[in-house]
């Protein structure tokens, strides 16, 4: 039965995390905006027969019954149809994505809420049609429920768990909320007020990084030396706190030290990079105020407060100092 149904397409962005990234694991807050100059796409087609999963970044195509347990993008769909209460069939899920992937930008959390947005739109669209054909009908067809963001949100979270044992699911909320959010594990998402929107640098190491592997090492650093991480996970976490209350009172040019502040504890932690070292070495040299590393580390992007004169400086810097490409975001 796939005559009623029609194409969908469903996006969704792409983020950085501003602060706290890795203490946000350990329950500390951190802060993460949407980057909109890169996304995931998801256009579901209706196919007779079994589920297909085009993912040709990844240059995949392949039928569902045939993915691994582990396989992200099928267990999102398994998953969002079992919450729908559909059988997942008769369909075709092409997957395009801007975002590069392991570089810190949510790639897979973004991929997986495109897919739960797409899949909700999908069988959205079957119910209108069905309620349209049923209006004569004695026997009602059971309706399929919308998903809230929340939900898809939380879908997107259990994937998560698939790419890196331990995530803290900062990333699956930035993406679903589509708002800058001041995250803390396990408690209600909270937004807050960008009083003076500001612009942010983003450059790639070019240099792949899992989550996955620097999250494992920050925790087994963290077994062997707990009181010494915890103390550096509180000071990480306090920066977060900072960064919010300057945010919200339009104070950007407090940022650029607590950028730095923020980057000096994530080289002790053990999350930076010769590559990262020297993004952020030629953006304060050419004269910014602030810069770190974003996301795990060990490579993916390095984040640049771009304000003033010297943005266009600092852009070139960056590039002459090998980053693979600058984009600029506005956090607002
Ligand atoms: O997916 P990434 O590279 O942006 O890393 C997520 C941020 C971490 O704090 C390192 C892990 C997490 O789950 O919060």
């Amino acid at each position: 039965m796939t005559a009623d149904r029609l194409s969908v397409t469903a996006s969704a962005p792409g983020k950085i995390i501003l602060f706290g990234e890795h203490a946000v694991v350990y329950a500390r807050p951190a802060i993460a905006v949407p980057v909109w100059q890169v996304r995931a796409q998801v256009t579901i087609d209706p196919l007779p027969g079994n589920v297909e999963i085009d993912a040709a970044d990844v240059a995949r195509w392949y039928d569902l019954r045939d993915a691994p347990p582990d396989d992200p993008i099928a267990t999102m769909v398994t998953r969002t149809c079992a919450r729908l209460g559909v059988e997942p069939q008769g369909f075709a899920i092409h997957i395009r994505s801007t975002i590069p992937v392991a570089r810190g930008l949510g790639s897979g959390a973004a991929v997986s809420v495109a897919v739960g947005r797409a899949l909700a739109k999908f069988y959205a669209t079957e119910n209108t049609e069905r309620e349209k054909s049923r209006s004569n009908s004695v026997s009602p067809v059971p309706s399929v429920a919308a998903l809230s963001v929340e939900e898809i949100s939380a879908l997107a979270y259990e994937v998560e768990k698939l790419h890196h044992g331990t995530p803290s699911g900062i990333d699956n909320t930035v993406i679903a909320f589509e708002q800058p959010v001041y995250f803390v594990r396990d408690q209600p998402i909270e937004s807050f007020r960008v009083a003076r929107p500001f612009l942010i640098a983003i450059a790639d190491t070019g240099v792949a990084a899992p989550t996955k592997i620097a999250v494992g090492d920050v925790r087994r650093a963290w077994q062997a030396d707990r009181a010494r991480y915890e103390a550096l996970f509180d000071q990480i976490g306090a920066i977060a706190r900072d960064a919010r209350a300057a945010i919200e009172r339009g104070d950007v040019g407090a940022l650029g030290p607590l950028m730095n502040a923020n980057q000096k504890l994530a080289r002790e932690i053990g999350v930076s990079s010769p590559e990262i070292e020297t993004l952020v070495d030629a953006a304060l040299r050419a004269g910014a105020r602030g810069a770190k590393l974003s996301g795990a580390g060990r490579g993916g992007n390095v984040i640049v407060l771009a304000e003033g004169e010297n943005r266009e400086k600092v852009e070139r810097a960056l590039m002459d100092a090998g980053a693979a490409r600058v984009i600029v975001t506005k956090v607002e």
